[in-house]
């Protein structure tokens, strides 16, 4: 916050009211909502993609990238002209030629566009893509609900059966158990039925709402004219009081999506997920037919669910596309992190340093470079401090970076074709040989530590 001494710039928001600093104590900031993922937290992320791409590629998926725009209207038909993230969350924006585009606030839409407009239905199927990237959504910002946040997720499309519906599940439940997190989220599912099913449905709910619009809350008494299912699973409590009255969409599934419904709870009940029923999940995107789930937090409910999916076998044809049908989940990074940092779990990473390097003097800096590059080159994680600063300063940069060993090279060492390797843990020292020093680090720090991976050598050999 603005601390009232300093100057703060501020912009006009785009909702009226919303203004925002630019500035803070003079210096430039993000945007609200938006952050750095610093390197700690990569560490975090790097984790988490390890765990996902690893699952994936076991089950077959691969990976692909859409673009971080779109046309507008790929969100519009695919997610719903009358949802919350279409009215109010898009960051919609016009190009040059008065086009309209949109930073894309979930990844489904794109998956599908590109599944049809590069012929995938030519593939063998079913096609398995997963993806990992940024999404935007003009939310209100708040704990885990950011402008900018990431997912990850998994689209399996081009065949209708619960089994892969119960696989989606699975594998989203199995991720979150390599995560250390599966514990502390329930599975809530339903099933929303096929849109001609949903007709009568929304009649008969539409109905019930008729007289009892006063209860609502200011957003829903739009929804029910809008896109009634979603009065459903509003969060206001109201609303929700009111949704344990209501008449059940499952009493109104056609025979088939019933079926489909029962044969998918065997399937998870065979691979012992646990699930709860839970008949007024519809979820936020007008896309779902059939199954929809969700992984709500056991103790705070819908309110920060870490995920969620489900089917969509309309959504080919509303992009023009052949009838085909597809199942898919998300899970949003940020909010896995947090549950994790929450839980305590350290992620396993390798930014660590084994060597630092001190030196004095122009002549010791020429040495060490080689020295410096030589470790490297056979995997010891290697920071020389190259600057002009005493040898005292640089053994207490050593330090502050968390480094074993130091090798230390001044004038004397140079002169004698030595340099001093300190143990910073014990203070000790001792004198090796220039040309022994990559040998010698080696048998301290131990073979098994390199980091020796070189990706450029996979390909030459
Ligand atoms: P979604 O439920 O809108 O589904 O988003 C999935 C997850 O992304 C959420 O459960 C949450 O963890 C995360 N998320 C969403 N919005 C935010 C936000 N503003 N800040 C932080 N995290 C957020 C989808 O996006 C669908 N495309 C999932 C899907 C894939 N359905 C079928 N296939």
């Amino acid at each position: 916050m603005n601390d009232g001494k300093t100057f703060v710039g501020r912009i006009k928001g785009q909702t009226g009211g919303d203004d925002e600093e630019i500035t803070r104590g003079g210096m430039l900031q993000t945007p609200k909502g938006v952050h750095d993922i610093l390197p700690n937290d990569h560490e975090y992320h790097t984790f988490i993609k390890k765990v996902v791409r690893h699952r994936l590629r076991q089950a077959g998926f691969r990976r692909i990238t859409t673009p971080m725009f779109e046309f507008t209207e790929l969100f519009q038909r695919g997610i719903g002209a009358d949802t919350d993230i279409v009215q109010k969350e898009m960051y919609t924006f016009q190009d040059r030629k008065g086009r309209s585009l949109t930073l894309k606030p979930e990844g489904t839409a794109g998956v599908v566009r590109s599944y049809i407009q590069n012929g995938m239905q030519n593939l063998p199927q079913p096609v398995q893509l997963y993806y990992i990237e940024p999404h935007f959504r003009y939310d209100r910002p708040q704990k885990g609900r950011y402008r900018q946040f990431w997912q990850y997720g998994f689209e399996i499309i081009g065949e209708s059966d619960p089994a892969l519906d119960a696989q989606t599940i699975y594998l989203a439940n199995l991720i979150n158990k390599d995560l250390g997190i599966a514990d502390l989220f329930s599975i809530q599912l339903n099933s929303i039925g096929t849109p001609e099913s949903r007709k009568e449905y929304i009649r008969v709910l539409t109905d019930f709402y008729f007289d009892k619009d006063r209860s609502l809350c200011e957003q829903c008494k739009i929804r029910i004219k809008t896109n009634p299912m979603r009065v459903l699973d509003c969060k206001e409590e109201n609303c929700q009081i009111l949704a344990q009255l209501t008449p059940k969409m499952a009493d109104y599934l056609d025979a088939e999506s019933k079926e489909f419904h029962e044969d998918l709870k065997q399937y998870l009940t065979e691979l012992e997920i646990k699930f709860v029923e839970n008949p007024n999940l519809v979820r936020g995107l007008d896309y779902y037919t059939k199954t929809v789930f969700e992984f709500w937090d056991k103790t705070e409910g819908a309110q920060n669910a870490i995920g969620g999916g489900g089917r969509y076998d309309g959504l080919t044809e509303l992009f023009g596309g052949p009838k085909t049908p597809a199942v898919g989940f998300a899970a949003g990074i940020e909010r896995i992190i947090a549950n994790m940092k929450r839980e305590k779990i350290h992620v396993p990473h390798k930014d660590v340093i084994h060597i630092f390097v001190a030196q004095l003097g122009k002549e010791a800096k020429k040495k060490c470079l080689s020295i410096i590059a030589d470790l490297r080159e056979v995997g010891v994680k290697t920071m020389g401090a190259l600057g002009k600063d005493s040898i005292k300063t640089h053994l207490k940069l050593a330090d502050k970076f968390g480094a074993p060993y130091t090798i230390i090279v001044g004038l004397t060492e140079v002169r004698e074709g030595v340099v001093i390797i300190r143990d910073m843990k014990v203070g000790t020292q001792k004198i090796v040989p220039m040309q022994d020093v990559v040998k010698e680090v080696i048998k301290l720090i131990g073979k098994e530590n390199l980091d020796a991976y070189s990706p450029g050598e996979l390909l030459y050999g």
